[in-house]
């Protein structure tokens, strides 16, 4: 197979039940991942364009499911079944889905924030 021009890592990552991070697994990315591969086949971007993985946690854990885009290093956040055809079409014009993109502060434990504010 071909080298893609981008690989997706979703965090399929799973914590037991009642972990305080929770995790992305927990929250429907296995599903999301098999959803995700189907359409980029049926929109035809898998063989050349797009390959779908799994990844470990990518420590944005509250903020999952999460989908890591590469080479751009975009992190897409919260991303639902409902969100997957728009965010294909965005892969497939090389574009970037803003409305799911994390920006700096998502990246900071919601604790951790809180404790910031004071
Ligand atoms: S469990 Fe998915 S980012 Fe940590």
């Amino acid at each position: 197979m071909p080298r893609r021009e981008r690989y997706l890592f979703v965090c399929a990552n799973r914590r037991p039940d009642g972990a305080p991070r929770g995790s992305c697994a927990a929250r429907g990315a296995v599903e999301l991942h098999a959803r995700l591969k189907a359409l980029l086949e049926e929109r035809g971007l898998a063989a050349t364009e797009v390959r779908a993985c799994t990844s470990s946690c990518l420590d944005v854990c509250w903020a999952g499911p999460v989908v890591a885009v590469f080479p751009e290093g975009t992190f897409y956040g919260r991303v639902t079944e409902a969100d997957l055809p728009e965010l294909v079409e965005a892969l497939a014009r090389g574009e970037r889905l803003e409305r799911l993109a994390l920006g700096e502060d998502d990246f900071v434990e919601p604790a951790a924030r809180r404790g910031a504010a004071g």
